[in-house]
């Protein structure tokens, strides 16, 4: 049965992700195989709050961005519709009803929402108003249930594997310990999978609460051997045993609170137990910059067709999601509030025991 479908809006949201644009143009072009339309809203919501924050996206517009970075949409992680900020008090007002008449008024016929926990979870909720739409999950960080890899988490391990590779030059020449802060929000994705690729001593992840006095057993056991340098990757949720996460800034408002700090920390703490000169680098917002990897640029690419199918075949309220090998659509009502951890018996987590690697427990 031919879709009733022919106008389709989409938009990003949340931090940005390097494979966006891949969806994007992925959507784009599906879309204008099967004659529907696509408009690209600005700004995650933000795009159907205002009527000057939309525009037509033809496969003309998309061609070259698949291998570009950042979003030519825009995105946003503040400014959920139904608790948007008004004053900066903390004043919040609901405008969602507003963007249901914009997703009226454009004559859109469904909705692809690219983004991460927080902006699927907004998506649902205009799902349940009455919005056909499809999520597509986003994050560097990996943390989204339902799917065994979200596009920019390739790309972000891939960079942060490189900089390791090259902290362990220096640091062997200087006889040092460093410590490389990797992002992941409270999941330790990041950090096992470029500590593993990199081949780092020490990998500490916020599932498992290290114990300083362990790093400083593996480097002890390092410097036994001879080897006189040590690298520890620690994710910026990692968290000792029986402490806190490192906050750099405490939640407020609409903004969640800023992880960071944890690689000075133990950087710090290893230098006075061990004497031995330590420094720490903190990668920061480098991983979510940059082309995306062919991974990531093939997953993207994916999840957008897929989308597209989902949409012509009616299926709303769904998320794309990866089983390898395949492209699933999965409901986002098992998606939104939970967050993917490393599982403590996973393959991963005993192959880096395995290797001799300490994850500070
Ligand atoms: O969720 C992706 C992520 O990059 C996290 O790894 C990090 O904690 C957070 O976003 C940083 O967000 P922001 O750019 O808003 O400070």
């Amino acid at each position: 049965m031919p879709s009733a479908v022919k106008r389709i809006g989409v938009m990003t949201g949340g931090g940005d992700a390097p494979g966006l644009n891949a969806v994007i143009r992925a959507v784009v072009k599906s879309a204008s195989n099967c004659r529907c339309e696509v408009i690209g809203l600005e700004d995650s919501f933000d795009g159907l709050l205002e009527p000057d924050r939309s525009r037509i996206l033809t496969p003309n517009d998309v061609t070259g961005i698949l291998r570009i970075g950042g979003t030519i949409l825009g995105t946003t992680n503040r400014g959920n519709p139904f608790a948007y900020p008004v004053d900066t008090s903390g004043g919040k007002r609901d405008y969602s009803e507003r963007c249901l008449e914009m997703f009226h008024q454009l004559r859109l016929n469904a909705l692809v929402v690219i983004g991460g926990d927080g902006t699927l979870a907004i998506a649902y909720e205009f799902f349940k108003r009455g919005i056909p739409l499809v999520g597509v999950p986003k994050t560097i960080d990996n943390d989204i249930v339902e799917t065994t890899n979200t596009f920019g988490f390739d790309t972000a391990v891939s960079f942060a594997t490189d900089a390791i590779d090259r902290l362990h030059t220096t640091a062997e020449a200087h006889h040092r310990v460093m410590i490389v802060e990797v992002m992941g929000r409270y999941a330790g994705w990041i950090a096992l999978y470029s500590g593993l690729a990199g081949g780092a001593d020490v990998i500490l992840i916020p599932e498992i609460p290290f114990d300083v006095d362990k790093i400083v057993e593996r480097i002890r056991a390092r410097e036994a051997f001879g080897a006189r340098f040590s690298i520890v990757v620690v994710a910026e949720g990692a968290k000792p045993i029986g402490g806190k996460v490192s906050v750099i800034k405490e939640a407020q408002g609409e903004f969640v609170e800023r992880l960071g700090g944890v690689g000075a920390q133990v950087a710090a703490a290893l230098e006075s137990r061990t004497g031995k000169e330590t420094r720490y680098v903190v990668l920061g917002h480098l991983q979510r910059g940059g082309a995306p990897t062919s991974f990531d640029r093939i997953l993207a690419t994916r999840f957008g067709a897929r989308a597209v199918e989902l949409i012509l075949e009616g299926q709303f309220g769904s998320m794309v999601a990866f089983h390898p090998p395949d492209i699933v659509a999965v409901p986002l009502e098992r998606v939104v509030g939970r967050t993917r951890n490393v599982p403590l018996d996973f393959d991963v987590v005993r192959t880096a025991r395995a290797m001799g690697i300490s994850l500070g427990d």
